[in-house]
């Protein structure tokens, strides 16, 4: 059996990219592998690591669950469970422990770090932000994980994750499955809409640069209309030399899985950026019309959200309390 184990902040409205680097893989995972175990967490503990409203974050983290659901996450079903980081304590824990076979050197090569905390003194930033990946680590590992499906961003975090399990696995024995990370062919990077050369981050400023799950018709198309592009007027997939547009078509595959980017290349053939933008902005318009219905629907039922929490909570505690247990008694801990 294959577990799978992946995580989203609840820190911000889920976007696009969100959406098409790693929530339509979970949903394609649980319906194409029946005989996985999948757990889907919504990471409030990680959301800390930077300051939250305590309402807000309450909200959002039942927000973010509304959405696994809307998506087609069914917890009722059998092979997934939703799960709130902070409710199953074994994840801190675990994290606390492995922070000891952790070096400062490998949590300072972390990019992801180091473009968050870009151009601050490094006195006034937060322990927890530095150490984030060593409770991704922790939440990983607690569940004999073999797949992680996340976007591109993650990637380093899970070959830490990878290292340090190794590490631990030698110096006392094999306790830790090492996962891997697994990334969607085209999408794995959705791309910030007025830059191409940044990522597409719910955390921007610029609320032009990207697209929301919640986004209502008129503001998906603005805000595709207003796209950056390149200079040469003609829909081709090259990343290299013309980044803005083919961010688009990796936009428009994540919404249309069914045509190739070849198959879109040459449907624009001789279109010019024009018709494709309005395509496109009508195929995302419509399915986040759809979506949000759906989304609604679940997030008005407070009680039958309570209960997704508290079954995924009995679920995985079981599961994350055996292998901490494990890893306590292997270091000498009582
Ligand atoms: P988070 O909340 O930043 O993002 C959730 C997932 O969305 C992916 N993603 C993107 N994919 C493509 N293009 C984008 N522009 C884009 N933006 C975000 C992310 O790669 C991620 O897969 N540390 C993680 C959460 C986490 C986790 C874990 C993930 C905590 N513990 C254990 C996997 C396993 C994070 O901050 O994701």
């Amino acid at each position: 059996m294959t577990r799978i184990f992946s995580g989203i902040q609840p820190s911000g409205k889920p976007t696009i990219g969100n959406y098409i680097g790693a929530m339509k893989q979970w949903v394609e995972l649980q319906e194409d592998s029946p005989d996985s175990q999948l757990i889907f967490s919504i990471v409030n503990l990680h959301a800390i690591t930077v300051r939250q409203d305590p309402d807000q974050l309450q909200e959002r983290t039942f927000d973010m669950i509304a959405w696994l659901l809307a998506l087609g996450i069914d917890p009722d079903q059998g092979n997934a469970k939703i799960m709130v980081q902070s409710t199953v304590p074994a994840h801190s824990e675990l994290a606390w422990i492995l922070d000891n076979y952790t070096t400062i050197g490998e949590l300072n090569r972390m990019t992801q770090f180091k473009d968050k905390t870009a151009g601050q003194k490094p006195e006034g930033l937060l322990v927890g932000l530095y150490n984030y990946p060593v409770l991704m680590a922790a939440d990983i590992l607690l569940y004999n994980t073999d797949i992680v499906p996340v976007g591109d961003d993650q990637i380093q975090h899970i070959e830490l994750t990878r290292d340090i399990a190794s590490r631990f696995n030698n110096l006392y024995k094999e306790v830790f499955v090492i996962p891997k990370g697994q990334i969607v062919q085209t999408g794995s990077r959705i791309m910030n809409l007025q830059d191409p050369s940044k990522k597409m981050s719910k955390s921007s400023d610029n609320h032009l640069s990207y697209i929301l799950l919640e986004d209502p018709p008129e503001q998906v198309n603005k805000k595709i209309k207003k796209a950056v592009t390149d200079q040469y007027n003609q829909v081709v997939y090259h990343p290299a030399t013309q980044p803005a547009i083919s961010n688009l078509i990796n936009i428009y595959r994540g919404f249309n899985g069914d045509l190739s980017i070849e198959a879109i290349q040459k449907r624009y053939s001789g279109l010019g950026y024009g018709q494709f933008k309005q395509d496109l902005a009508e195929l995302v318009a419509d399915t986040l019309a759809d979506l949000q219905t759906r989304y609604r629907s679940f997030r008005e039922d407070q009680a039958m959200l309570g209960r997704v929490v508290a079954e995924g909570k009995e679920h995985c505690q079981q599961l994350a309390d055996q292998k901490l247990d494990q890893v306590k008694q292997l270091i000498g801990l009582i």
